[in-house]
């Protein structure tokens, strides 16, 4: 009985063991899950391992995300087109440099307001998930500003209902902001993966808030009486 008892405790322990390595592998770095933000930063050198330009609309050679996520970009830019909607690939990785470039063009111009939105709207280099490979700014056939209207089209309307089948998720809401660090950008939408992408848009909540919740169901499931039992 004793032996049973333990050997039981130990297919339990290794399951969870199983989850909690899967749970690290996609959260680190290299992993979809990878959290980038203005306290969570990537280094000035880190460059992803396998980026490759997708075969959509907008894209040129220059326009880049890891292999998985362009792979699924091809196959979310063919469904909407099946559904009549036209998207264009706009802006996908960016180096640490090219991040810095930008920024202090965005928030080096304009009045203060203007810069005040910019600061929103723009991360400092290291502080952008577009240096992970996994981002891309999408906007629409003969309108590539990335702007509130992309929000408010059919096109970015399908996108909310429909990225998430591809592993992708609105990465920036309006209600979110005081958690992502950044304003309303309904055209950038971030490759997490099939999975977690319908969990995060079932759940409807940030990143930040998903990745916790899998820290804690984890360690949880892991510790507690239940795994024992
Ligand atoms: N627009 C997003 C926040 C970025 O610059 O990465
Ligand atoms: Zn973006």
């Amino acid at each position: 009985m004793i032996v049973k008892l333990l050997s039981l405790l130990a297919a339990l322990m290794s399951l969870s063991q199983t989850a909690l390595d899967a749970y690290a592998a996609q959260t680190n770095l290299g992993g979809s899950l990878y959290l980038v933000n203005r306290s969570y930063t990537l280094s000035e050198d880190y460059v992803p391992p396998d980026l490759v330009q997708p075969l959509c609309a907008g894209a040129e050679s220059g326009t880049l995300m890891r292999k998985e996520a362009a792979a699924s970009l091809e196959e979310l830019f063919a469904s909407a087109k099946e559904a009549g909607y036209t998207l264009v690939a706009v802006s996908g990785y960016r180096s640490w440099g090219t991040q810095r470039t930008i920024h202090s063009r965005r928030t080096g111009s304009g009045d203060k307001k203007e810069k005040e939105r910019a600061r929103l709207l723009v991360a400092p280099p290291g502080a952008s998930e577009h240096q992970l490979g996994l981002a891309m700014d999408l906007g629409r056939k003969g309108k590539t500003n990335l702007n509130a209207a992309f929000g408010s089209s059919e096109e970015g309307a399908w996108v909310r209902d429909h990225a998430h089948e591809f592993g992708f998720i609105i990465r920036y809401k309006a209600d979110w902001s005081d958690i992502t660090g950044y304003a309303d950008e309904p055209w950038h939408i971030r490759y997490v993966g099939r999975d977690h992408a319908g969990r995060i848009h079932e759940l409807d909540i940030p990143l930040e808030h998903y990745i916790e919740q899998l820290r804690l169901a984890h360690f949880g499931e892991y510790i507690t009486e239940d795994s024992l039992r």
